[in-house]
């Protein structure tokens, strides 16, 4: 076959097609040899094809396709036929021809891969997928990963231009840039003992942009956090990364929710609620007892502490005297659970803290509770009125301090409403999270956080909290989250210096560590910096939310896998003598660390 190169590919063939000779170029997707005729679906990243091979054309032909087998990597020509009637695959964009074969061309033969690559629902250990990546991401479905999420990207770069933006590349060999997780350091060759540090956002440098008079600023930027892992996390994964000066809170939340609601509508088939509901913090914690809720159900979280306060049922009352909180939620139809079922609800809450999980089950022939004889009737009214219950819930009540009655129930209700399937699939339920605390209060270390990071402004009216009651102080800043997930976090900055150094005094940094670690910034406001604001939600998130997927490794086309090692590149891995001496670099193993060391390496 002398002329190769495709005239066509193998997903846009139609019956408009029939009759022409056509060239494609592909994958043998699978092969059935039916003693008579030879059929291959080739495939392309476009879609499949069927290719007839049919000895009565040609004989030898025939013979050479019956040797293909699957993940060959092909040209065939031939020409475009429908279908017999009856013949027609429905499933497939080109079901309605066949392409029968008169030349083929080998470009390389496969081995039998290590998974099916033509099956759609694959079983196959992860581990494994992430070794042959490049195998992976030949299925379709992986495929089709990848082009959204450049679509949802192209979408993104497209809007913020349209809307003045810049998009700026700024470094990644810097300082350390804190946001709450380890750095990555690289060592420096040029001088000794000295480190850069990978961002783990470019929060500074996007800041400075703004001192330096860009006004809009936005970047695709990869961040790096040596976090511990889980399943939506990633120790370098990408944000799309936004500043803007002159603005106030609103203008971001406006400008974000008109970028989501268009990712959504234009590269996806789902829908949206719009506008975003806005939640306070306060609001958000009360009702579902998370700062990131799953509205696409109900099942909110309600207060019984008023109602309780003289109980005779000393498990509450005792913890209501002593400031806790009662609260409950009314899960649908399972008011039929089976006392195991209750208890293994009962563990999984104490997993978060709670010291039981009270039950009423409002079953056809009433009420049945364990605690239903320690309390008054007027009592048991109050809790069916305020959960509103119906026949066939399962009410679930939990006494403790606010914190954990909010963890365990929240987490209850988060995993009841998938369980019951009470989230519909095709809905992305985003909300705004706003006036976070502006600190919180470390227990361990006995000091103040930032619960967003050390540049996020206080409210106005809020800064005299700052020297009297700093938990009080609410921030300026605001969460996107979506189905239970934070998609993206951002604030209004401080922008002032006097009162950015008193942030970071509050937070227990001394003056020679605020001009060490912050100094550049701190100097830079002393330069006539405007009044500014931004956000970063997660890009991986958010395709992740699209896909549907469970973990954010299957919307990255080379992640890392859980233990955050690249199994096909085998990164981290030992560098030579000679790299280390350059580095001025000797490693020093304590016991432990051989011990582990040499587990990992076999
Ligand atoms: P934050 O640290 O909240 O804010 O990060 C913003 C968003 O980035 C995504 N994200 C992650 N995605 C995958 N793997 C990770 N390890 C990971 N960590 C964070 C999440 C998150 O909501 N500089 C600030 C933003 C700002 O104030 O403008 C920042 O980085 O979707
Ligand atoms: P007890 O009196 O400890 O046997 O508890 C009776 C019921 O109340 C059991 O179902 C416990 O799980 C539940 N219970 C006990 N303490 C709490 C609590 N703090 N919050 C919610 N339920 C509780």
């Amino acid at each position: 076959m002398k002329e190769w190169k495709r005239t066509h590919t193998c997903g846009e063939l139609r019956p408009a097609h029939v009759g022409q000779t056509v060239r494609l170029n592909g994958w043998v997707h699978r092969i059935r040899d039916l003693g008579g005729l030879v059929f291959v679906d080739l495939r392309d990243r476009t879609g499949l094809v069927q290719v007839v091979f049919d000895p009565a054309i040609d004989a030898e032909l025939h013979r050479r396709a019956g040797d293909l087998r699957v993940e060959y990597c092909v040209a065939i020509a031939g020409e475009v036929r429908r279908r017999r009637p009856g013949a027609e695959n429905p499933k497939l964009a080109t079901g309605e021809i066949e392409v029968f074969a008169h030349a083929l061309h080998v470009f390389s033969p496969s081995k039998t891969p290590p998974f099916p690559i033509n099956e759609e629902n694959l079983q196959v250990d992860e581990m494994v997928r992430l070794k042959y990546r490049y195998l992976d991401l030949r299925r379709p479905a992986m495929y089709a990963r990848l082009e959204l999420r450049h679509r949802v990207v192209k979408f993104i770069r497209d809007f913020l231009s349209e809307r003045g933006f810049l998009e700026v590349e700024t470094p990644i060999l810097i300082k350390s840039t804190p946001e709450g997780a380890r750095d990555y350091l690289v060592p420096s060759r040029l001088y000794p003992g000295k480190f850069y540090a990978l961002p783990q956002s470019p929060q500074q440098l996007k800041q400075l942009l703004m001192v330096a008079g860009v006004e809009r600023y936005f970047q695709i930027a990869r961040c790096f956090r040596d976090e511990d892992p889980r399943a939506d996390r990633q120790p370098e994964f990408t944000q799309l990364d936004l500043e803007m000066s002159f603005v106030e809170r609103d203008d971001i939340l406006n400008l974000i929710e008109e970028l989501y609601i268009g990712i959504v509508e234009q590269c996806s088939s789902k829908r949206v609620i719009k506008p975003f509901p806005r939640l306070t913090y306060d609001e958000a914690i009360a009702r579902y007892g998370t700062d990131k809720p799953d509205l696409r159900f109900g099942m909110e979280l309600c207060d019984l502490t008023d109602a309780l306060r003289e109980t005779q049922f000393q498990a509450f009352r005792n913890v209501i005297e002593s400031g806790g909180i009662v609260k409950a939620i009314a899960i649908p139809g399972c008011a039929g659970y089976s006392r195991r079922e209750i208890e293994e609800l009962t563990e999984f809450v104490k997993r978060f803290g709670a010291k039981g999980l009270a039950t009423m089950a409002l079953t056809e022939e009433g009420i049945r509770s364990p605690i239903a004889k320690f309390l008054s009737e007027d009592e048991l009214q109050a809790i069916l009125a305020r959960t509103n219950a119906q026949t066939g819930d399962l009410i679930a009540i939990v006494a403790d301090t606010p914190r954990v009655v909010h963890e365990a129930l929240g987490r209850l209700r988060q995993r009841m409403g998938i369980q019951l399937k009470l989230a519909d699939p095709n809905l992305m339920a985003f909300a705004w999270v706003i006036d976070f605390p502006l600190f919180e209060w470390d227990e361990a270390e006995g000091r103040w956080n930032s619960t967003h990071h050390p540049f996020t402004a206080p409210h106005e009216e809020d800064i005299p909290l700052l020297d009297t009651d700093p938990s009080k102080v609410r921030a300026q800043c605001y969460d996107l989250v979506c189905n239970g997930n934070e998609l993206a976090s951002g604030s209004i900055r401080i922008h002032r210096r006097d009162l950015q150094d008193k942030v970071f005094k509050l937070l227990g940094y001394t003056d020679a560590e605020i001009q060490e670690r912050f100094g550049h910034l701190l100097e830079a406001f002393e330069y006539g910096p405007p009044p500014h604001g931004g956000i970063a939600p997660g890009i991986d998130r958010t395709v992740m939310l699209l896909t549907d997927d469970e973990t954010i490794r299957n919307v990255i086309a080379f992640p890392k896998n859980t233990a955050m090692v690249d199994v096909m590149f085998g990164a981290p891995s030992p560098v030579s003598e000679e790299q280390l001496r350059e580095l001025h670099i000797r490693i020093v193993l304590d016991e432990d660390d051989a011990e582990r060391h040499g587990a990992r390496e076999d």
